[in-house]
């Protein structure tokens, strides 16, 4: 059985480092292989992990589609499930599978409900999946998954940074998602500035609340297109993540 952690929350707060920063760790405790799903059109967590997704299902949507039409006796399905299945981008010790975007005409729920089948049939040969989401819940909202065993909202700390994190978790109960666990991510904390936000951990039922540090070598790895794979053990947020997944570890 995996253990699937997907990561969301509001844009920008950090849900791609944090998601190539958690498959780093938990490589790094021998939990491998991790298969990462970027279930975001936009994101890049191909090159936070130093890796690239050329053929991501929005495209492979679109070449099943052709193929298909020129091949009556190949299913649809079977063609697009064979296609996402060769899409993988083997890393060292772990796998990462890209949404991208849909390109083409048509709905894209049919190559979604084809994606959410294989995902279901692969993830169980890995020992941790790790999703990163797009902002606003869309994917998940999706039903790539259906249930995750920890649900991680990333916020900050700006004024309504926990009002968003609340926001977020009401949409995902509106939702249905089903979380057995619950952590909280504040990302950028700068200084060692007292948040106060004992409340949020207890008004929200969250199992973790986790505080990383504002860093300014993530900040370079980020805009200088760096692998997080090569980001220093001893790096502050590498620091603070690794605790975390040792803490994650612990309760499993
Ligand atoms: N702890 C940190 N310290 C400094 N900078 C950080 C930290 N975490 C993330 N960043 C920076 O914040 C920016 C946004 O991070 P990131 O792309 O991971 O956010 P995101 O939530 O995935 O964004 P989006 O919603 O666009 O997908 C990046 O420039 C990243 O380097
Ligand atoms: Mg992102």
């Amino acid at each position: 059985m995996s253990y699937t952690i997907a990561i969301t929350g509001k844009g920008g707060t950090g849900k791609t480092t944090i998601a190539a920063l958690l498959v780093a760790n938990l490589i790094r405790r021998g939990r491998r292989p991790v298969l990462a799903v970027d279930a975001d059109p936009n994101s890049c967590l191909d090159s936070a992990l130093g890796v690239r997704a050329e053929n991501t299902v929005g495209r492979l949507r679109e070449d099943a589609r052709h193929t298909a039409a020129a091949n009556p006796m190949i299913s649809k399905r079977e063609l697009l499930e064979l296609k996402i299945a060769e899409s993988l981008v083997e890393g060292d010790d772990f796998d990462l599978i890209a949404m991208g975007r849909p390109e083409g005409p048509g709905c894209y729920c049919y190559a979604n409900n084809v994606l959410r089948d294989v995902l279901s049939q692969i993830s169980a040969s890995y020992p941790f999946v790790v999703l990163d989401n797009e902002a606003g819940l869309e994917n998940l909202s999706r039903r790539l998954v259906t249930r995750v065993d920890l649900l991680l909202i990333a916020g900050d700390t700006s004024r309504n940074g926990t009002e968003t994190v609340r926001r977020v978790l009401g949409l995902s109960r509106e939702m249905g998602i089903k979380a057995e666990k619950l952590g909280i991510i504040i990302n950028r904390v700068r200084g060692g500035r007292e948040l106060g936000l004992a409340d949020l951990k207890s008004s929200t039922g969250a199992e973790y609340l986790i505080r990383l540090p504002f860093d300014d070598e993530v900040l370079e790895y980020n805009e200088a297109g760096r692998s997080f794979m090569l980001l220093p053990e001893d790096n502050p947020v590498n620091l603070a993540l690794g605790a975390f997944v040792d803490e994650v570890l612990k309760g499993q």
